[in-house]
């Protein structure tokens, strides 16, 4: 077993160079199916996600080498069209290889996907758009078979503006031949990341962070060159403890775009904040400030993944903070292990009330998911004493060695193997 030990009330101080986005890396992943030859992605992080990606490339006859943060990825050969489910269930991701593989294979057969629990996160949306396109499709609940036949482009509208559906929707358009028009699309950076790479490829999308998205279909995509863009939650998790234990610290290789949405919250908490070029510098002296409510959307709206992270520099702010998650319907399970440290937080169905105490203490913890689990660290961080963070596998998907990250950056955080545990 894995636990982090974190010795709390080290303010943080230095620079860090932000990694690329996990959230671009796994569709771009996906969109590598489709092409016949090599992709060279650079700023790739090394994470779980990335390698249980990489997993399924392997299985379905390509490969994927890492030297340093640049991936390989050879696709040249795609044989099988099925990803087992023990290979599905390591993420939520793996659904975003429907859309490629069946384009590639002309079918492709999957299970359920994986992933944080934090709501129902259904696929629907997914299955629904690929029928508009003409994909046929047959789902018993588990099991998902999808067949290209003679699927063209179409005119797809999205119930809500989903970041995996539109994804799906991009991933299985590219090839066919006509022109998809996707309406409410998601917006998300991490879209027009995968739109640029599939561009360089030789796709032909356009509109890309806005709500419609047009693809021309072509008939091949050739090898390609790629730079993931910088990870804005990774920005604002170190954003959101250096609010909560106070330091000096600068990050590089930020897009400060990206990051408008949760600027001002951190500057609500009394940070200060220095932009540069492709740089952001946080500085934070004293206990934050209360926020007066937060309320989660869709981008550009405040992330649903920062909330976690923001909720756990609210803890120990002067005053009460209001968060409303209006994304996902269970995700505000850190509340609890949160008050483990001495927080006090009231959740009420997708709200939570963090009224702001003097100090934590410290405690041992668990990560209830990815973000959550990054929460966990930065409460530990400020607390009085050393703590012992489990579950920790959760933080292994979207954080590189966040241990050593967070050492970089003066605190005093390591990461146990203990055989008997
Ligand atoms: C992606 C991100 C995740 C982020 C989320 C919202 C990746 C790998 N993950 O997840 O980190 O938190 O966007 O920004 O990029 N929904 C349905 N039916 C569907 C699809 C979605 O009801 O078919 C619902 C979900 O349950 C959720 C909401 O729509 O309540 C948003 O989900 P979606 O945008 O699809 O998130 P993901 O792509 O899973």
């Amino acid at each position: 077993m894995q636990y982090i030990e974190i010795a709390g009330k080290k303010p943080l101080g230095g620079a860090l160079t932000v990694h690329g986005a996990k959230n671009s890396v796994l569709p771009i992943l996906s969109g590598a199916v489709l092409i016949e030859g090599e992709s060279i992605l650079h700023h790739c992080p090394d994470l779980s996600d990335v390698a249980a990606c990489g997993a399924i490339i392997a299985h379905l006859g390509g490969s994927v080498t890492r030297e340093g943060d640049v991936l390989t990825v050879n696709t040249q050969q795609i044989l099988s069209p099925t990803i087992p489910k023990a290979l599905m269930e390591e993420m939520r991701s793996s659904i975003i290889f429907l859309g490629s593989l069946s384009a590639r294979c002309g079918k492709a057969c999957m299970f359920l996907p994986g992933g944080c629990k934090i709501g129902a996160r259904p696929i629907d949306m997914h299955l629904k758009a690929l029928k508009t396109l003409g994909y046929r499709i047959t789902f018993d609940g588990s099991n998902i078979c999808c067949e290209r036949g003679d699927a063209k482009g179409a005119s797809v509208t999205l119930p809500f503006p989903s970041v995996g559906a539109t994804e799906n929707v991009i991933l299985a358009s590219v090839l066919l031949s006509g022109r998809t028009v996707i309406t409410n699309a998601a917006r998300e950076p991490e879209i027009s990341d995968l739109a640029d790479y599939l561009n360089r490829a030789g796709a032909r999308i356009s509109g890309a962070g806005n709500s419609v998205i047009e693809i021309e279909g072509v008939s091949h995509l050739h090898t390609t060159e790629h730079t993931v863009i910088p990870d804005r939650i990774l920005a604002s998790t170190v954003m959101s403890a250096v609010a909560a234990t106070g330091g000096d610290v600068l990050l590089k290789n930020v897009s400060l775009t990206h990051l408008v949405p949760v600027l001002g919250v951190y500057e609500e908490m009394g940070c200060r904040l220095y932009a540069g070029h492709h740089e952001l510098r946080i500085q934070s002296s004293r206990r934050p400030h209360a926020v007066k409510s937060i309320q989660t959307g869709v981008y550009p709206g405040f992330p649903t993944d920062s909330q976690a992270p923001v909720m756990a520099s609210l803890c120990t702010a002067r005053g009460s903070s209001v968060i409303k998650e209006t994304i996902f319907e269970n995700r505000l399970q850190h509340a609890a292990e949160l008050c483990r440290f001495g927080a006090d937080i009231i959740v009420s169905d997708r709200t939570a009330i963090i009224n702001g105490v003097k100090s934590l203490h410290a405690a041992e913890a668990y990560c209830t998911d990815l973000r959550g689990g990054a929460a966990v660290v930065i409460a530990a961080l400020c607390a009085e004493g050393t703590s012992r963070i489990y579950n920790i596998h959760h933080i292994d998907r979207g954080y590189e060695s966040m241990e050593h990250q967070f050492s970089l950056l003066g605190a005093d955080m390591r990461r146990v193997y203990d055989e008997k545990g």
